[in-house]
């Protein structure tokens, strides 16, 4: 295991590796090293036939399209992989993803654990919370006979409206990068192959097919690209996905500059790129860096078989690809050990104990956003409260796509948003059995607790009237495949919820949703949780958070835009014209589809704030908490920054110390540099410790890392935009290559 060298609050990093010892070793960059010495000589050994064998793969299950065969041995799920029994290289089962093993609309007639999605779990700053959540998603991936899962997702989160937000990290590569990296560690960890996914710039749904982004290779290496390093710098995954968008012109999972030169190349990373579903244009993406077609029914055609066959054979230098392709697909399986360590079908699951897990996850990552006058915590000995709207009766909310999982026995409430077509099953609003109406009940036993659909505003209002405390649920549905075209939430939540405040003085909103939202009764209501999709026991965790039972402790890891006018693109690319489609594919083939990162360049979410100075609705890093602290002593030694958190409150809380560099000889230059969740009593202190690493103070310029000479401000903040005193410190100028 690779020791994570950015993030390094002592404390809390005991914490973390004392969890990560429980499982079997995530292999590390000698383990890979070895792999690929073996891997090389299985391709010596390899016959001509043998070498497309591992270079494609299917979607095993009958989609209605082609003929493909589904294999005797192949597990309803994303992918399968054909292996060379010859060689003793086993077949490659592919799940999705980073959530848990995914549902499949319920194929596999089996249910997995659902973690909440990966913007809750990234608001809870803490990278022992991912690395348990990988960890349990790798053992019940394991336990279902898959060897690979298709997880990892950390696209920066340029747009809010983006349908993915749910199941991203972060705005921020240092936080993302450190998040994805314990997550993958923590699949890994279970002689499973990881992917680190979408290879890049995979920023919105609507024609996610097409849509070119245009970057600068500067902003690219300080924001979507730094992610992925960082985390394939501390997950040392074995598998990156490609993208299905156009980087500066060429497709992604096609695109020399991403694959051969920034992965390959520049990053001397040795695993494989596996493509998307349906994101490979043909034969030449092998040339351009892909080394194996996915889902090979949902491309135009089977590419990488005798296509590829019969380039090897006319041209020395596609044969030569053609070794290293196998090479790298060998090193993953050789490196995870999914040949001596095999996944079985029917293996036990510790369903009771894995959902400890995610709802661990998901009291960790929830957010206050709002308590005035300190209406929460709620009282157990509260009379009566009225429940309203959300399904809250039946569960909580999931995001749909491929990532989708349910539990055994399936969702509580499926909503179909999509009449027609293959998709349409993964796609529909899935609600987990886990009622927030029933924890809520179990925490006030004594109180009478009525709950209304919220589809009639009379009947929510009645009852918000005879009660101490209105609770509203409020969701907002997104899903992979389609954006959403503005930040509020639908079918008229904002109005009822706005008459509930005006009938209640004590209302409660209590958001489910997958990104940012607009709140225009903001100032009407005293208390906002922020509960994402809260996963498998998310109703649980939304009551114990209510009852202070749990104090909250996640911040957000994606601003709350006051308005889209205030985004680097208000109008999102496409969004006038493209017609709403899962595949994102063009209806015609001239459709041309644009969208220019270099607005905003490398400075995403918080830095696009900083630098136009504006003030979002709630900012980057925001969170409240049942206690108060206070951060400061902020001394630096070079680039190592120390300083102490205090609990300064009545009540146990945890904080999430933030480090910024605010400014950069004299101009605002505003950048995450650290971070550390730090778990305070009452009236305690700790000192915490964190090493900055010297990216994320430069500029990528030539083909190299260059920081000027001169001032660096750094301060603690509260959030991005509550910065302390600013601690200045000169630094000589430096360059250095990646
Ligand atoms: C998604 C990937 C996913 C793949 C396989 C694609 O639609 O973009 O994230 O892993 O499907 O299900």
């Amino acid at each position: 295991m690779s020791t994570p060298k950015v993030w390094t609050s002592i404390s809390v990093m005991a914490l973390a590796l004392a969890s990560q010892t429980a499982a079997a070793q995530a292999p590390n960059a000698q383990d890979v090293a070895k792999a690929d010495a073996r891997a090389a000589a299985t391709v010596k050994a390899m016959l001509p036939q043998e070498k497309t064998i591992l270079t494609h793969g299917i979607m095993p299950m009958d989609l209605g399209i082609g003929t493909t065969k589904i294999p005797a041995d192949a597990v309803p799920g994303a992918g399968y992989v054909a292996g060379i029994d010859r060689l003793g290289v086993p077949a490659l089962k592919e799940t999705d993803a980073s959530l848990g093993v995914s549902y499949v609309m319920g194929l596999r007639h089996d249910g997995a654990t659902a973690l909440p999605s990966g913007v809750l779990q990234a608001a809870t700053w803490n990278p022992d919370v991912l690395y348990r959540g990988g960890a349990m998603i790798g053992g019940e991936a394991r336990a279902k006979g898959f060897n690979v899962l298709l997880a990892g997702g950390v696209n920066l989160m340029r747009d809010p409206r983006n349908g993915r937000t749910f199941e991203y990290l972060s705005e921020d590569p240092l936080l993302s990068g450190m998040l994805v990296g314990a997550a993958i560690r923590g699949i890994q960890s279970n002689h499973i192959i990881s992917t680190i996914k979408h290879f890049a710039l995979n920023g919105q749904e609507t024609g996610r097919k097409y849509v070119d982004i245009k970057i600068s290779e500067a902003a690219a290496k300080e924001s979507d690209l730094l992610a992925f390093k960082i985390g394939i710098e501390q997950g040392q995954p074995l598998s990156v996905m490609c993208a299905y968008n156009r980087v500066n012109g060429a497709n992604a999972c096609a695109n020399d500059w991403l694959l051969n030169k920034i992965l390959k190349k520049d990053w001397g990373w040795k695993g494989f790129v596996m493509s998307d579903w349906g994101a490979v244009p043909g034969v030449e993406a092998a040339i351009n860096g892909l080394d194996q077609q996915s889902g090979e029914q949902l491309d135009k055609g089977v590419f990488f078989t005798d296509q590829l066959a019969a380039r090897a054979k006319a041209d020395p230098k596609w044969a030569a690809r053609v070794d290293d392709m196998n090479r790298r697909v060998l090193t993953a399986i050789y490196a995870a050990g999914i040949d001596k360590f095999p996944a079985q079908k029917g293996g036990k699951i510790d369903f009771a104990a894995n959902a400890k897990v995610a709802e661990d996850a998901a009291k960790q990552g929830i957010v206050l956003l709002k308590n005035e006058g300190g209406l929460l915590p709620l009282m157990k000995t509260a009379k009566s409260i009225a429940v309203i709207g959300g399904f809250a009766d039946g569960g909580v909310l999931s995001g749909g796509g491929s990532s989708q999982v349910q539990g055994e026995g399936g969702p509580a409430v499926t909503i179909p948003i999509m009449g027609d077509g293959v998709w349409a099953g993964l796609i529909g609003q899935n609600y987990h059995r886990s009622s927030p109406l029933k924890a809520i009940k179990a925490q006030a036993p004594t109180a009478k607790v009525t709950f209304r659909d919220g589809r009639y505003i009379t009947d929510a209002v009645e009852k918000a009237k005879q009660a101490q405390v209105a609770v509203i649920f409020a969701t907002q549905y997104t899903t992979e495949g389609l954006d959403v075209p503005d930040l509020h939430l639908p079918n008229g939540q904002d109005e009822l919820i706005a008459a509930v405040a005006a009938a209640n003085p004590n209302t409660v909103v209590v958001l489910e949703n997958g990104g940012p939202v607009a709140m225009p009764w903001l100032g009407k209501v005293k208390a906002v949780v922020e509960a994402w999709y809260p996963g498998a026991r998310g109703g649980e965790a939304i009551a114990s958070v209510l009852f202070g039972e749990t104090n909250p402790g996640g911040r957000l890891p994606i601003t709350f835009p006051a308005s889209i006018e205030q985004l680097p693109r208000p109008k999102l690319d496409g969004s006038d014209w493209v017609e709403p489609n899962f595949a994102g594919d063009p209806t015609s083939g001239s459709d041309q589809l644009h969208a220019d990162y270099d607005i905003e360049g490398s400075d995403v979410g918080y830095r696009w704030f900083a630098r136009q100075k504006q003030k979002a609705l709630f900012p980057f890093g925001y969170g409240l908490s049942y206690t108060t602290f206070q951060t400061g002593g902020l001394t630096l030694k070079g680039l190592t920054a120390t300083f102490t958190v205090k609990n300064t409150g009545a009540r146990d809380g945890d904080e999430v110390a933030q480090l910024y560099l605010a400014t950069r000889n004299g101009e605002v230059k505003q950048r995450l540099v650290g971070f550390a969740r730090v778990s305070l009593k009452a009236g305690e202190s700790k000192p915490v410790t964190l090493t900055i690493d010297p990216r994320l103070l430069a500029d990528w310029k030539d083909g190299q890392w260059v920081t000027p000479k001169g001032a660096y401000g750094f301060a603690l903040g509260r959030d991005a935009e509550h910065l302390g005193e600013m601690v200045s410190i000169t630094l000589p100028a430096k360059s250095w290559k990646e």
